[in-house]
């Protein structure tokens, strides 16, 4: 079974959890790729087919793909799983999360910092679009708090978020912003930030690669939901990484204008609302310096796929508690990013293959080769990376 890194936070799972957990793994990679896998075929070889007989043209939309594939016995199953076997994920971890709650919050409370710094702020308000819902199924989402100083959604999403991937994103699940880090700095290598802040950094793996990335780099990372940075500086510490976690608003931040060379996120805004998007731009834009890079991977966009892909890719906004997913996959996102201030001729998008899974495509790309074809995928199941952004 792949192997996550352990570290002084990780909650221990018991032998007959760990086996669960495994169980569940390898049930979900074999939806997603097995199962999933055969969805095209279905929709090209019988209800494209069904459909075209019936209605005397081929389904225009996703919408009318979503509406027959899932009449269809093989999509029902496919989809049925995938819903379940999203909430076992969770299932899967929660005990061992439960039984450690009091001790890990009592160890994350008296925590020397070392390295970084944590700063919370309780009059933050946790936006609707985060308390409204257990997004993609994660009970209690980010920001509960069970008790006072409460860390444990952080240690929740650390080890449930390594099941959900079956272990490919790496032993820190961190493959991802491994990848955008080493792109930054291969592509641009006379780029030297001075000073970073990933929004939206939940646990703080997606910022730890860019402290190794840049490690002249001061690193902060703002997260509104106080339980993951709580948990995020401590898994920083223990990793003995400087990382300075803020608990902040992504659409309020509280730097100064020009603060920043580098302000970025991973898979953040798709589970932000559209008006919060719009906010959350601006604030970069604002945060960063004459020179700066924005940079964000995201789930691509699906307007120039193809309605199956679409249907497939979106599935998630329907059935995954992900309700800003099918909003964000719509967007314009170069006009999105260009009201925000930055200029049309700074905007770049870019499909990154996975640095450990595809070296030589990872190589290509930071050469200049052009992947055109958006991957069908959702996070967990792509190895090529939907990145997009501008200098200022
Ligand atoms: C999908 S997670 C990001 C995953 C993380 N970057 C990683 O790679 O593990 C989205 C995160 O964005 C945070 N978030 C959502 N809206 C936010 C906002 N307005 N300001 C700051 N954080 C926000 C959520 O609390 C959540 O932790």
């Amino acid at each position: 079974m792949p192997f996550q890194a352990k570290h002084d936070f990780l909650v221990e799972s018991s032998h007959d959890e760990l086996s669960r957990q495994n169980y569940v793994q390898r049930l979900r990679m074999h939806i997603l790729n097995q199962i999933g896998g055969g969805m095209r075929a279905v929709y090209d070889k019988r209800v494209k087919p069904q459909f075209e007989k019936s209605q005397g043209r081929a389904p225009k939309d996703e919408y009318e793909v979503h509406v027959a594939m899932l009449s269809d016995n093989y999509g029902q199953v496919w989809s049925t799983m995938m819903r379940s076997c999203q909430e076992m994920v969770w299932d899967s971890v929660i005990p061992a999360v439960e039984r450690a709650q009091p001790k890990l919050n009592e160890r994350i409370r008296g925590l020397n910092a070392r390295y970084g710094t944590l700063t919370l702020d309780p009059s933050v308000k946790v936006p609707r679009y985060v308390s409204a819902t257990d997004i993609h199924l994660m009970p209690g989402n980010y920001h509960t708090e069970r008790t006072a100083d409460d860390a444990s959604q952080g240690a929740l999403y650390d080890r449930g978020r390594f099941v959900y991937n079956g272990g490919a994103a790496g032993p820190y699940a961190d493959a991802i912003p491994r990848t955008i880090a080493t792109y930054i700095r291969r592509k641009w290598p006379d780029f030297k930030p001075a000073q970073a802040l990933e929004l939206g950094c939940t646990i703080g793996s997606s910022t730890i690669p860019f402290v190794d990335g840049f490690p002249e780099c001061e690193v902060h990372a703002a997260d509104v939901a106080a339980p993951v940075v709580r948990y995020g500086h401590a898994r920083a510490e223990a990793l003995g990484k400087r990382v300075h976690f803020h608990q902040m608003n992504a659409e309020s931040l509280k730097f100064a204008d020009g603060t920043f060379d580098l302000v970025y996120s991973i898979i953040m805004f798709h589970e932000t609302s559209t008006k919060a998007y719009r906010n959350i731009l601006k604030e970069c834009h604002r945060v960063l310096r004459p020179g700066g890079l924005m940079i964000h991977m995201e789930l691509p966009p699906v307007g120039d796929m193809d309605p199956f892909e679409a249907f497939y890719l979106d599935w998630d906004a329907y059935y995954n508690n992900e309700p800003y997913y099918l909003k964000y996959t719509h967007e314009d996102i170069r006009a999105c990013v260009t009201n925000a201030g930055f200029g049309n001729d700074k905007f770049f998008q870019v499909l990154i293959p996975d640095l450990a899974r595809s070296p030589q495509a990872f190589e290509a790309v930071v050469g200049g080769e052009v992947i055109k074809k958006t991957q069908v995928a959702r996070v967990g199941e792509s190895a090529k990376w939907f990145t997009y952004g501008a200098w200022k």
